[in-house]
């Protein structure tokens, strides 16, 4: 096991600090573009894209496609799963997607019946329009509109509408703005008049961002790597599980476009766009506003043309897509199967450090006075001075969607999370992220039991979201005691009562200090039922990074039925009462390696209750081979008998 685990980061190591490096370099030769100035057609980055569509594999002819929406055939998938995951089936809570009305149905296999909105169907409206299926639009995106056929095809340009399949090069012009057309072979190639940039010279001299560009409403539809943007409403978007116009917080300048823009509060304008078969993001090739001397920047709507015209034979939807968002079991992972992980259902009892945090040993963080809230709920350990005013109550969500299903997380969204860090014991080396935590009270952090090294100094970081940066709102403090359970026991097969507590290190029972950022979960007090959605939290490996990621991500679980849980072809007998399952059976979303001990959250009475750990699994994100909770319920008296002994 040590072995692999020392492979694993040196593999980690060899192969994903240079894709870092990569990354900040690209950023850095994005500001030299800047420098360059624009005005002049992009010969060089159009070279090569009439080949590329016609080889991207996305956009292979499938005769007959579009004829008829009988064929069904993945949607109809995902239904065993729901039925599987929902075995109670009532309309409290609402089990129906999208808005749909549940209706109760007496004496039936399932208790209720969704009335699904359109184009909303499945036995939870959990289906999509079917109109996007593959081939549908020959070489274009398809993208989603709320009226009927609920599609239309954006074409790659050169290629025509309405289907897509036959191109025409210069006839009609596919440049605005007065741009000439140049044939060049196969492709073409828009000269622009001085000042006007872009494929399609739609891009006017007056094009810029102010700030951080959340006011954006221009027209690059570009990424700094010339990727085509995809449009907001495109369906491969919401196919990857991501749906913009239902989870960014500034959505007024999202729509039937494929501008960039800003709506999560990024650094500046960025879009999506897809290569291959794989959904990917980046900040666009937009300009920064000149700041004139003694003038306030407002930003622009430049160009002669309308956001919709970027393709400019194509006819642009009149309307936004409705809330479309597509069943939650097709949402690929916040992790990824395709990880190394050791080879044996096991955890790895250390997990290997992550990211690099804080340069510098940071110093505590700015003390913020306790903010004084509504009591709605009774936390189920005994208040004392060292308790926060609250717990389980999240800043108003202002969430952030992106790739791999994987939900970057909002400030104040996941006040509870903790990242546990490490270093060797009394060595000068940075402390590392190792695992996550929850935190229970001003002085206690839960955490799972194989993240306990004995031999390593550890603290924890509250209030955090990226791990590279020391933000404002971050508390550091030293941890005092790790406390682990007396039972906790590690095979190779699974870990039992991996739990453990963290005393904080402070004053007068005053460790953490509740601010907008930093507040404690609720422990739970009840079972909750198979199916419910809760969520999942960290930084540990994703699809896009082994290393585990820079921002916390978030991402929806459902609880799994136990006794499904334990049959042979998922954990069979391991499985015990001190752990429960939960993600998604069919695989995608899924803790991993860097997550543990984080929490898995649910909503009791409209407060977050940790009703689990992040713990183990076998991999991530796979088929059959959800992830493995620490069952919070099983413990609390044993939770109460340590936090109450010290501080009484
Ligand atoms: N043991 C891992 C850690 O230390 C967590 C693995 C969770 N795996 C899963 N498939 N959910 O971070």
């Amino acid at each position: 096991m040590n072995l692999k685990l020392l492979f694993f980061c040196l593999f980690l190591a060899v192969l994903l600090i240079p894709a870092e490096l990569k990354r900040k370099k690209k950023k850095h030769d994005h500001h030299a573009d800047e420098l360059r100035g624009h005005g002049h057609h992009n010969r060089d980055k159009k070279r090569g894209r009439f080949e590329d569509i016609i080889n991207d594999i996305f956009f292979t002819i499938t005769d007959g496609a579009g004829d008829n929406d009988d064929d069904d055939d993945d949607e109809s998938n995902s239904d065993w799963l729901f039925e599987l995951q929902e075995p109670e089936g009532h309309c409290d809570p609402n089990p129906c997607l999208h808005n749909g009305v549940c209706e109760e149905k007496e004496g039936r296999k399932r208790n209720f019946e969704c009335d699904c909105p359109k184009p909303f169907e499945g036995k939870k409206c959990q289906r999509g329009p079917k109109a996007c299926r593959r081939g549908r639009c020959g070489r274009g995106e398809c993208v989603l509109i709320s009226t009927f056929p609920y599609y239309e095809c954006k074409c790659k340009a050169p290629f025509q509408p309405p289907h897509c399949r036959s191109y025409s090069l210069c006839e009609p012009n596919p440049c605005r703005n007065g741009g000439k057309c140049v044939n060049e072979g196969n492709d073409f190639d828009c000269q622009c008049p001085a000042g006007f940039r872009g494929r399609f010279c739609h891009v006017g001299p007056d094009d810029c961002y102010v700030g951080d560009g959340e006011s954006y409403r221009g027209t690059v539809s570009e990424t700094d790597d010339d990727h085509e943007c995809l449009y907001w409403n495109s369906h491969f978007i919401l196919e990857k599980g991501v749906d913009p116009f239902n989870s960014f917080e500034d959505k007024d300048g999202l729509g039937p476009h494929n501008f960039c823009r800003n709506p999560d509060g990024e650094s500046m304008p960025w879009c999506f766009y897809r290569k291959g078969p794989s959904l990917l993001w980046d900040t666009c090739n937009v300009t920064e506003c000149p700041v004139p001397t003694g003038e306030t920047p407002t930003g622009i709507v430049p160009t002669d043309i309308a956001p919709t015209d970027i393709a400019p034979a194509d006819i642009a939807p009149t309307v936004i897509v409705p809330a479309v968002i597509v069943p939650a079991v097709i949402v690929p992972a916040v992790i990824v199967p395709t990880i190394i992980v050791p080879t044996d259902t096991a955890p790895q009892p250390e997990t290997p450090p992550i990211v690099p945090v804080n340069p510098e040993d940071p110093t505590q963080a700015p003390k913020t006075s306790p903010t004084p809230t509504k009591e709605t709920f009774v936390p189920t350990a005994t208040p004392g001075p060292q308790q926060f005013a609250t717990c389980g109550e999240a800043q108003p969500k202002k969430k952030i969607t992106r790739i791999f299903g994987g939900l970057k997380v909002s400030p104040g969204a996941v006040p509870w999370q903790v990242s546990l860090q490490v270093k060797p014991k009394n060595s000068n080396q940075r402390f590392t992220h190792t695992c996550g935590g929850v935190l229970i009270e001003s002085c206690w952090v839960l955490t799972a039991g194989h993240c306990i090294q004995p031999m390593k100094n550890m603290q924890v970081v509250l209030g955090s979201l990226s791990l590279n940066d020391v933000e404002p709102t971050e508390q550091v403090i030293k941890v005092q005691e790790a406390i682990l359970h007396e039972n906790y026991r590690e095979t190779s097969q699974a870990v039992y009562n991996d739990i453990a507590l963290l005393r904080l290190e402070g004053t007068d029972g005053v460790c953490a200090n509740e601010s907008q950022f930093v507040k404690t979960a609720c422990l739970p007090d009840a079972q909750l039922p198979d199916g419910m959605e809760c969520k999942i939290s960290g930084w540990g490996a994703t699809e896009e990074s082994l290393t585990g990621s820079n921002h916390l991500l978030e991402a929806n679980v459902m609880l799994i039925n136990q006794e499904k849980c334990a049959e042979p072809d998922i954990y069979g007998r391991v499985l015990d009462n001190t752990m429960f399952c939960a993600g998604h059976l069919m695989g995608g979303v899924d803790s991993c390696q860097g997550d543990s001990g984080g929490p898995l959250t649910c909503e009791q009475n409209t407060n977050s209750v940790v009703y689990g750990l992040v713990s183990w699994g076998d991999k991530c994100g796979r088929k059959n081979k959800p992830g493995v909770y620490t069952r919070v319920t099983h413990f609390l008296d044993w939770i109460r008998s340590k936090t109450q002994a010290v501080s009484a």
